[in-house]
């Protein structure tokens, strides 16, 4: 039912620290509609990526799906009005701020705000990163990848799996439970992990074309080591070489490069680990991060590794 991740709704009380990150940090374009108020943020042809509000106090972070067209639109919502979710419809300012043709919205069992909208508009003006990167990979896949923590691991995997219509790409439940979705070719567009700690957004994945551009992002980053919240590593499952930086909110943008795909032929996998190597999360107590470095080394005297297939020689477009 849904196609792909296709936008991100954010209220924030730092809207100049988002400004300044997504333009000269990750390379997004900053689109200002009122000064100190609402922002787009653009990373391809579309209209936005990111609608940004300024409110006062915590932020809020919720994702915008997209579907093929109005009929689409209905059926979902008929879907989510069936499965228990209370559905709004899009006010007309926000469905002309999204650029979209028409938009419905609810919140999940965390209280995460969910869009389904159809016909998110080009741009009139070409794509002007914010700094000189060769774009992200995203049409037919999507924005990117959504991780979080969910106080409610069977209703949320429900909405997302049989509401929602996404397949399992691989899973497991050691040390806790955790879920990769997939709707289009990209390996997940959703994680959802169940830690037992309280519900929260974990990260956003947006991926580079080019490697130089990760490197870069990294190398800025290194400037202020508190940013980063996991370091350069290649994840097992998505192969996404990638690294985590702290956004003003505290959440954190994965930036990556290089993920498979999948297809038809899929199998769903149980994972051996969360990284082929690096990844280290600076935010983990001791002891955890013990634990992942033995896996990491677990993994090494495997030899286990994976190719890199590059994303030009992917059907994903
Ligand atoms: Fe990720």
């Amino acid at each position: 039912m849904i196609n792909a991740l296709s936008y991100i709704v954010v209220e924030t009380p730092r809207m100049r620290e988002w400004a300044e990150q997504a333009s000269t940090h990750v390379g997004l374009q900053v689109d200002v509609l009122e000064a100190g108020k609402t922002m787009r943020l653009r990373a391809d042809e579309k209209i936005q990526r990111f609608v940004v509000t300024a409110i006062e106090g915590e932020s809020t972070m919720g994702m915008g799906f997209e579907v093929a067209d109005e009929q689409t639109l209905i059926a979902c919502a008929a879907a989510l009005e069936a499965a228990g979710y209370k559905t709004t419809q899009g006010t007309p300012d926000e469905i002309e701020f999204r650029g979209v043709q028409d938009m419905i919205h609810f919140r999940d069992h965390d209280g995460v705000r969910l869009e389904i909208a159809y016909g998110l508009k080009d741009a009139d003006t070409e794509f002007a990163p914010g700094r000189p990167i060769g774009g992200f990979r995203m049409g037919k896949m999507g924005l990117g990848h959504v991780a979080f923590i969910t106080e409610h691991f069977e209703e949320t995997s429900n909405l997302y799996r049989n509401v929602l219509g996404m397949s399992l790409t691989d899973y497991t439940y050691k040390p806790f439970k955790v879920e990769f979705l997939h709707c289009n070719p990209r390996h997940h567009t959703i994680g959802i992990a169940h830690t037992g700690g309280k519900s929260a957004i974990y990260h956003l994945m947006l991926e580079y074309n080019d490697f130089d551009d990760v490197g870069r992002a990294y190398d800025t980053a290194l400037m202020n080591p508190e940013s980063i919240g996991v370091t350069l590593g290649r994840h097992i499952n998505d192969h996404a070489t990638s690294f985590y930086l702290k956004n003003p909110d505290g959440w954190m943008f994965e930036l990556g490069w290089a993920t498979r795909t999948v297809g038809p032929d899929w199998e769903v996998e149980e994972l051996k680990g969360m990284s082929l190597w690096g990844h280290d999360r600076t935010w983990l107590p001791d002891e955890k991060r013990e634990e992942a470095r033995q896996i990491l080394k677990r993994l090494a005297a495997e030899g286990m590794r994976a190719p890199v297939v590059l994303p030009n020689t992917q059907k994903e477009q």
